[in-house]
């Protein structure tokens, strides 16, 4: 049997964000509520039936007959067995087959359209004459260069194969059965996967509320108010996805003060490169006075890695000790490392993404509204739209057209679509087809 084939039996036909769903507010809350989408929209989503878009990601990897899904269900541990894999949207790979590279429009995975630089091609061939061996199991040199650039020790910095192996490793080595997790409503989905994959319980203090000056963002009061006795971590992002809110490092500092230094706090800032407002310095700032702080960050989004799955965690030496426990042998292998290390060397890169990105955003976010739709503001590389009806016959109707955003259902936002800030092209793009697809 092919062993994706296994891998889908396993995990069933279900996909979807993990964890109870985020307490949604009421339907149509925010903005005028439509009564339909256009016949058309509708008939559209009949057709293809329930649950047809988990079908379409899974659809190739059906299990073959013979093969007891329920048996090892009943084997599985009680954390895992809680566990919805992680929604990574559409099946891209067929898409990209039934449309062509060039015309498919990618907006549902917040990646960069800048791609990395140049040195990141040339640093890779230079590895490829080595394969046959290992990768630095200690990833010296990328971690020397990020202690260097962040003003920390080396045993201060943590690479990991993406940031999300060291967001499930945090709670692996920190929570458990019997502690809990605080992740706010609408706090990234990785999060709450971490704590269930861990065995702990999950608390979801609610977001900020739609009239705040930051709808849906992270409640820092809330969260604070949520921690109690058995709590062992908390995870915020900022700026969040899929919101794209963020809040100031004075309020992080202020919400520190109030946590008790056994509880870990989290602070996931794979968008930090796209922040371009005052007041949203990296929490690094905060390390020295707050040892039960991790920050994680990635090279997934402006440095334009994604595919080579490089994050780092930076934290207290002793802090990062179990982690270092825990880790695969080699977890990042030597493209990846050589990669990043040439990525760091080229700050005026990300610069330019920066700069590229808020136009870009800024456009993007003008054009959404002056169709009418309600966009969450964002520091980041996407925007969360607001439809005010079920967003679900759009988000069909787009992919349909070849253009892929990503659905938040599974975050409790059945209204909402988030949107990758894309170049140009892909903007206008996904404006005219929208623009089409909703009149
Ligand atoms: C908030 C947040 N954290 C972490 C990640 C995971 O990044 P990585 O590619 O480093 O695993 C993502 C990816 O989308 C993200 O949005």
């Amino acid at each position: 049997m092919d062993e994706r084939a296994v891998l889908a039996a396993r995990r069933g036909p279900q996909c979807g964000v993990p964890g109870r769903v985020a307490r949604g507010r009421p339907a149509g809350a925010q903005g005028a509520p439509r009564d339909r989408w256009p016949a058309r929209l509708a008939l559209q989503r009949d057709a293809r039936g329930r649950g047809g878009r988990a079908d379409r990601l899974h659809g190739r990897f059906r299990p073959s007959q013979g093969l007891s899904v329920t048996d090892f269900e009943a084997l599985v541990q009680p954390g895992i067995a809680r566990l919805k894999a992680y929604d990574p949207g559409h099946d891209i790979v067929a898409l990209r087959e039934r449309f062509g590279r060039e015309v498919l429009v990618e907006l549902g995975g917040n990646e960069s359209p800048f791609g990395s630089n140049p040195l990141v091609a040339a640093a890779i061939q230079a590895q490829l004459a080595g394969l046959a061996r290992y990768p630095d199991p200690l990833a010296t040199g990328l971690r020397a260069a990020l202690a260097r650039r962040e003003g920390l020790l080396p045993d201060q910095v943590l690479p990991g194969n993406g940031s999300h192996e060291l967001l499930m490793q945090l709670a692996q080595a920190y929570a458990g059965p019997g502690g809990n997790v605080v992740v706010p409503q609408y706090g990234f989905a990785v999060h709450v996967l971490a704590a269930i994959a861990a065995g702990a319980e999950v608390k979801r203090p609610d977001a900020l509320p739609l009239d705040a000056e930051m709808p849906r963002g992270h409640d820092l009061d809330a969260v604070a108010a949520a921690v109690d006795d058995a709590t062992r971590l908390v995870y915020l992002s900022n700026p969040n996805n899929p919101t794209g809110t963020w809040f100031p490092t004075r309020a992080l500092e202020a919400f520190l003060e109030q946590v008790p230094q056994s509880v870990l706090v989290v602070v996931d800032e794979a968008y930090h490169e796209t922040v371009t407002v005052p007041g949203v310095p990296s929490a690094r700032s905060l390390l020295g006075r707050f040892p039960n702080l991790v920050v994680t960050r990635t090279f997934s989004k402006a440095y334009g890695l994604a595919a080579l799955r490089v994050g780092y965690a930076m934290a207290d030496a002793g802090l990062l000790g179990p982690l270092e426990r825990l880790r695969e042998s080699f977890a990042v292998n030597s493209l990846a490392l050589a990669a990043a290390e040439a990525a760091l060397r080229d700050q005026a890169h990300v610069d330019r993404f920066r700069d590229s990105n808020r136009r870009q955003r800024d456009s993007l976010t003008e054009s959404l509204q002056a169709l009418d739709l309600k966009v969450t503001p964002s520091q980041t590389n996407f925007v969360l739209v607001d439809f005010g009806a079920d967003a679900a016959p759009v988000e069909s109707a787009l992919v349909e057209r070849g253009v892929v955003v990503r659905p938040m259902l599974g975050y409790g936002l059945p209204h909402c679509l988030r949107i990758s800030v894309g170049d140009a092209r892909e903007n206008a793009r996904l404006v005219s087809v929208l623009s089409a697809v909703m009149q």
